[in-house]
C-alpha cells in the first residue's frame, strides 16, 4: 500500500519552515497502530522544498549556474522535515529509512526516466518503511527539476501494482472547485475516471506555494495509476483517525477515486 501524506496536512504550508510537529507525531501513531505492511510512505514538500524550489526556479531546469545552490538547499529543506518524519516513526518503533530520489532517481523533462528500486524491493522484503519524498532530482534533459510527492506514489504504485493510493491532504478529498476559495464548491464522495478526466481542467490551483501544481496536477500524476486499476483513496489527513481508517480499508469521509 502506499500513503501520501501532503505537505499540506504535515506543515503548515503558509509559513516557511514550519512543521505540524503534532500532526506528525498523531499521523505516525495512526500508522503504528494500523500495521499495514507492506507500505511505502511519501511525503509532500509543504512550507520546507516549495518556497526554495520556486526561489531559485529549480522546477524550471538548468538556465543559470546560481541555481546549483538553490538545489543543495531545495533537498536540504527536505531532508530536514524528512528526518522529523524518519525520526517520529522510528522513536513509534517503526523500522523507517529514507529514500531520497535525488539518489535513486533521473528525470526526462520532468517525467521519471530511471528508478533504482534494488534496494527499495530489499527494504520492502526485510520489512523496513521506505520513507520516499518529493524532492530536487536531476534531468537527462533541462539538468535538474522537482520531482514531486504525487508523480512519485502514481509511479510507484504502478510498477510495484500496489493495492492502494492514499492521498492525505488538508480538505476532505475533492471538490467540485477548490473549498478554500470558492463557497459553492461540493464534495465528491465516489468519482470514476471518466468523470475525473471531465472535471480535472475546472479544479483550483490553489493559494499557497505549490511548485508541483496542486490539486490540478496531483489529480493529473494519479490518473494513470487508477487506469491501471489502481484505486485512490483522498481523505483529510489533518482529521484525526483518517488517514488509520483509510489504511485498516474501514469507511472513512473521503474522496474514492475509481476505474469504473
Ligand atoms: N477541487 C479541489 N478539491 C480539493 N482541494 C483543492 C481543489 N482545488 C484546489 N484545492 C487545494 O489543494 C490543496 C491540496 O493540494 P496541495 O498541493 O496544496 O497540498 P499537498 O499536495 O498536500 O502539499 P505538498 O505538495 O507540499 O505535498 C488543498 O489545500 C486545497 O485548498
Ligand atoms: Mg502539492
Amino acid at each position: 500500500m502506499l500513503l501520501k501524506l501532503g505537505g499540506s496536512a504535515i506543515t503548515t504550508k503558509e509559513k516557511h519552515f514550519t512543521p505540524d510537529v503534532e500532526a506528525i507525531m498523531r499521523l505516525v501513531e495512526e500508522i503504528k497502530h494500523a500495521d499495514v505492511s507492506p507500505l511505502i510512505l511519501v511525503h509532500g514538500g509543504g512550507s520546507f522544498g516549495h518556497p526554495v524550489a520556486k526561489q531559485y526556479l529549480i522546477n524550471e531546469g538548468y538556465t543559470d549556474s546560481s541555481q546549483i545552490i538553490g538545489f543543495s538547499k531545495t533537498h536540504q529543506a527536505m531532508t530536514v522535515l524528512n528526518n522529523l518524519v524518519v525520526d517520529s516513526l522510528i522513536n513509534q518503533g517503526i523500522p523507517a529509512i529514507a529514500v531520497p530520489a535525488s539518489s535513486c532517481i533521473i528525470t526526462k523533462s520532468g517525467r521519471i526516466e530511471s528508478f533504482e528500486k534494488g534496494p527499495l524491493i530489499k527494504m520492502l522484503e526485510l520489512g523496513f518503511l521506505p520513507v520516499l519524498y518529493g524532492d530536487a532530482v536531476l534531468d537527462s534533459d533541462i539538468d535538474f527539476t522537482i520531482l514531486s510527492g504525487d508523480q512519485l506514489v502514481s509511479s510507484l504504485a504502478m510498477s510495484l501494482n500496489a493495492e492502494r493510493i492514499i492521498i492525505g491532504v488538508d480538505v476532505d478529498g475533492l471538490y467540485t472547485a477548490d473549498p478554500k476559495t470558492d463557497l459553492s464548491a461540493r464534495f465528491i464522495q465516489h468519482i470514476t475516471l471518466t468523470e475525473l478526466k471531465r472535471l480535472q481542467h475546472r479544479v483550483g490551483e490553489g493559494k499557497v506555494t505549490d511548485v508541483t501544481g496542486g490539486m490540478p496536477r496531483k489529480i493529473q500524476e494519479l490518473i494513470p495509476a487508477v487506469e491501471q486499476g489502481v484505486p485512490v483513496i483522498i481523505v483529510n489527513a489533518t482529521k484525526p483517525n483518517n488517514i488509520y481508517k483509510a489504511l485498516r480499508g474501514q469507511e472513512v469521509v473521503g474522496t474514492e477515486i475509481e476505474r469504473a
